[in-house]
């Protein structure tokens, strides 16, 4: 069990913060990269807690996993592997999905562990099935399992997602890639990390279109090679930080990012009075000296991201006035909200909107993290409260968030 994460507040957090790679884009990237016969390398992946469960999913089926340098995985996969995630290890990552569409596209089979509900809502994976189905495999639930067969009647087809979800867009994605003929997944997932996956399936010999759009085509291949890539930059790592700078009023450089992956997270800090401006190496953010209050709602992409809405309360606390926001995406994503509290914050929850009527001043706590964002929220809280906030469960941030301690001391912030 990890030591509290411990802040002292009050300190406006001035400097240069480097973004590390993408969370779910290198989870999702690793689980495709059993598609690929042979080593593949890549490039910019976090060394977080998420991460290092998913190399372990990885080695359990029998496929390679080594660091070479800093943020470089190398990933070779056998002829022979595994098709079970081991619950042990899937239970502690909802992300361990993502191997069904993969496996089953490799090996023709895959049991992946149902991730159950979590924190933040129950995950259902219906609509993952329903794609995979509809190309032609037998998939069912039993005994908590995934089980999918792919049997020799695959097809491409046309799939209508009932909702854009992330994990079914990617699993389907994977799948059609090594299916025969055309697949068009329709009101498909937009998120950069569905780009990003598209982009490296393409760069191991995939054809896969429109990715980033909502009708994604894909035209089945009959094997990926090992390929080098460099996984994109983490866009909520790069919110939580320009947040963090919003809340304390302070002036921080956020580098290696994406501008345009950032934009309704810029917009949303930009209407609390913050300035924020595109420069030379990334994103510089200066936090207003009194923050207005804002309107928040968590959708898909490009709307407002449900990773960064907990967050976004943690800004909004101090706030002159009152913000509503509203969570779209997922059904019980306000449980920091009594975390918060403790620290002073007013917050009231009724069904899907946090009413946040600011306070002029927040205090030091011991608070609990929930899950992995609630945790950054309250590392946010922390920063900006009077004296010293002790956050337990400080795991679930290290689960996201690499380096994040080392990172908020370079920017000034007192945290041990
Ligand atoms: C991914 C991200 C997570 C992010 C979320 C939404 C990863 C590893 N995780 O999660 O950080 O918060 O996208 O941007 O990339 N749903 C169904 N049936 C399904 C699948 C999903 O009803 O078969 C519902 C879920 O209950 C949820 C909503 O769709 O309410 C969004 O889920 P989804 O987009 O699938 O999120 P994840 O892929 O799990």
């Amino acid at each position: 069990m990890d030591e509290p994460l411990t802040i002292e507040g009050g300190c406006p957090l001035r400097g240069k913060v480097r973004i590390s790679g993408a969370k779910n884009a290198s989870l999702v990237i690793m689980a495709a990269s059993v598609m690929i016969q042979g080593e593949t390398v890549l490039e910019n992946v976090p060394r977080i807690r998420d991460v290092e469960v998913m190399c372990g999913i990885l080695q359990s089926v029998g496929v390679k996993v080594a660091w070479q340098e800093d943020n470089s995985l190398s990933i070779t996969v056998p002829d022979d592997i595994g098709i079970e995630t081991p619950y042990e290890l899937a239970k502690k990552l909802r992300a361990s999905n993502l191997l069904l569409g993969s496996l089953l596209a490799r090996k023709g089979q895959a049991r992946v562990c149902l991730p159950g509900g979590c924190n933040i809502g129950s995950r259902p994976m219906d609509l993952h099935m329903k794609g995979l189905s509809a190309l032609g495999a037998d998939v069912k639930l039993e005994h908590g399992f995934v089980e999918a067969r792919a049997g020799d009647n695959l097809f491409g087809n046309r799939i209508y997602l009932d909702f854009p979800s992330v994990g079914a867009t990617e699993n389907i994605m994977m799948f059609a890639a090594l299916t025969p003929g055309q697949t068009y997944i329709e009101n498909a997932a937009k998120e950069p990390e569905i780009v990003d996956l598209a982009n490296f399936l393409n760069a191991a010999g995939a054809r896969i279109r429109g990715a980033g759009t909502d009708l994604i085509r894909i035209e089945g291949v009959k094997e990926l090679t090992g390929v080098r890539y460099t996984v994109i930059p983490d866009r909520i790592e790069a919110g939580t930080f320009m947040a963090a700078a919003v809340a304390t009023r302070g002036d921080v450089l956020v580098e290696n990012v994406i501008p345009t992956h950032l934009y309704s997270i810029m917009a949303k800090l930009q209407e609390t009075g913050a300035v924020i401006e595109q420069v030379d190496g990334g994103i510089r953010v200066v936090g207003p000296e009194e923050v207005k209050p804002v309107d928040v709602k968590t959708l898909p992409y490009p709307g407002f991201p449900t990773d960064m809405q907990s967050q976004m309360v943690s800004v909004l606390a101090t706030a002159k006035g009152t913000s509503m926001v509203v969570e779209n995406v997922f059904e019980n994503r306000f449980q920091m909200v009594d975390e918060i509290k403790r620290m002073g914050a007013k917050v009231k929850v009724e069904g899907h909107t946090a009413i946040v009527e600011g306070v002029p001043a927040l205090c030091g706590a011991r608070v609990k993290a929930t899950d992995l964002r609630a945790g950054a929220a309250l590392a946010i809280a922390g920063l900006v409260a009077q004296g010293i906030t002790e956050i337990e469960n400080a795991y679930y941030i290290y689960r996201g968030y690499e380096n994040f301690k080392d990172k908020l001391a370079n920017l000034g912030a007192r945290v041990w």
